[in-house]
């Protein structure tokens, strides 16, 4: 049996008569950059997540990029983010003029745990609602007054919409809300916000060729909106089932030794089904052979990762720094997850699991 860790082919296969539909009049229409397609996935994605505003943007990474350069922030501003996390959130801290600085995470749920790590010269967060769980930092950055801009790039359809003035979302295939290639979005109720995203991701015109402040070029694809309409209204389907599946991992791993899984937050969308294991790589490659893929997310905590090493202040970082984050790096394993993923692969991928450590 082979069993990957995503399959997107049912969830095309659901809403086919929809994107079809939407391509079909793309193609009529013959508008292939920032026409209907877009406009209308912003209005039906802010609808449906509770936003006066979405704004359409290239990727996960442009989105959190512009929504701190939305934000207003001094030149070289502070920002405090997790040590762990996708690269691509520091690489948009750095991208938007920022400067980078970690904290670490807390043991139960991996989130950023900010409060031991502001300082004076802090002056925003970027909370991470990894592998879909949601990272409230609201009431640490009220009482530093820092800017929260939210990266929500693993966690669409969790309830943050109201954590912060801008949430970034990424559309990458793997994502709880997937494309077929790259994409992301800006939430935010501020009109100003939106309207300086919109700015900022067309080279700083507005319907015109005058670029009017230093911009970017990063606009959500008018091919990739024709899916991301179809989907959208089975997200809360899709995050049901992955709600499902993963209570059906907790049972089938209960007592399992060798194995965790990470603590689960109500509100949790499932991106990925994560549990902390003995011999991590050991086992990846006990399931590989027997045809199951699995994911580290992610191998290498940001601030021993060589683009990162000399962010963020007086020395470089170095090994022992943020202790939480490199112990999880070294123990978490991604199973193979997906909505309608069948049940018979939970128990497969639980069984194989049980078999390495009762072998061991
Ligand atoms: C937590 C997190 N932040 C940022 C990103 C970057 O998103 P994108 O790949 O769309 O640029 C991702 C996705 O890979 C992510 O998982």
């Amino acid at each position: 049996m082979t069993i990957p860790m995503v399959n997107l082919r049912p969830l095309l296969e659901a809403t086919e008569p929809a994107w079809r539909a939407n391509l079909a009049r793309l193609f009529e229409r013959m508008h292939f950059i920032l026409g209907e397609q877009v406009q209308a996935f912003e209005a039906e994605l802010a609808a449906a997540f509770g936003a006066r505003f979405a704004v359409g943007v290239g990727t996960g990474t442009a989105a959190i990029e512009l929504a701190l350069r939305a934000a207003g922030l001094p030149a070289a501003a502070e920002v405090l983010l997790p040590a762990l996390t996708s690269p691509f959130t520091a690489q948009a801290v750095l991208a938007a003029g920022c400067r980078v600085c970690f904290a670490d995470v807390d043991p139960e749920f991996l989130l950023l745990d900010p409060e031991p790590h502001i300082r004076k010269t802090t002056r925003a967060l970027v909370p991470v609602h990894l592998y879909g769980q949601p990272c409230d930092v609201g009431a640490a950055a009220r009482r530093h007054k820092l800017v929260v801009v939210q990266d929500a790039c693993q966690a669409h359809g969790a309830p943050v919409a109201l954590f912060s003035r801008a949430v970034a979302y990424s559309f990458y295939p793997t994502k709880n809300l997937p494309c077929l290639g790259d994409g992301g979005a800006v939430l935010t109720d501020s009109r100003t916000v939106a309207e300086k995203v919109r700015l900022l991701r067309d080279g700083g015109r507005r319907n015109d060729q005058v670029s009017r402040i230093r911009a970017i070029n990063s606009r959500l694809d008018e091919m990739q909106a024709c899916y991301l309409r179809a989907f959208l209204p089975k997200l809360p389907e899709w995050n049901a089932d992955r709600v499902r599946l993963a209570a059906l991992y907790d049972d089938a791993l209960a007592g399992c030794p060798g194995v965790r899984p990470i603590g689960r937050r109500p509100g949790s969308v499932c991106h990925l089904y994560v549990v902390r294991a003995a011999r991590r790589e050991r086992l990846r490659q006990f399931l590989a052979e027997r045809g199951i893929s699995t994911g580290v997310h992610y191998p290498v905590p940001l601030h021993l990762q060589p683009a990162f090493r000399n962010c963020g202040g007086r020395r470089a970082s170095r090994r022992g720094d943020f202790p939480v984050a490199e112990r999880a790096c070294r123990e978490i394993l991604s199973l193979p997850l997906w909505p309608s993923m069948p049940t018979g692969f939970v128990d497969e991928v639980a069984g194989r699991v049980r078999e390495f450590y009762s072998g061991s």
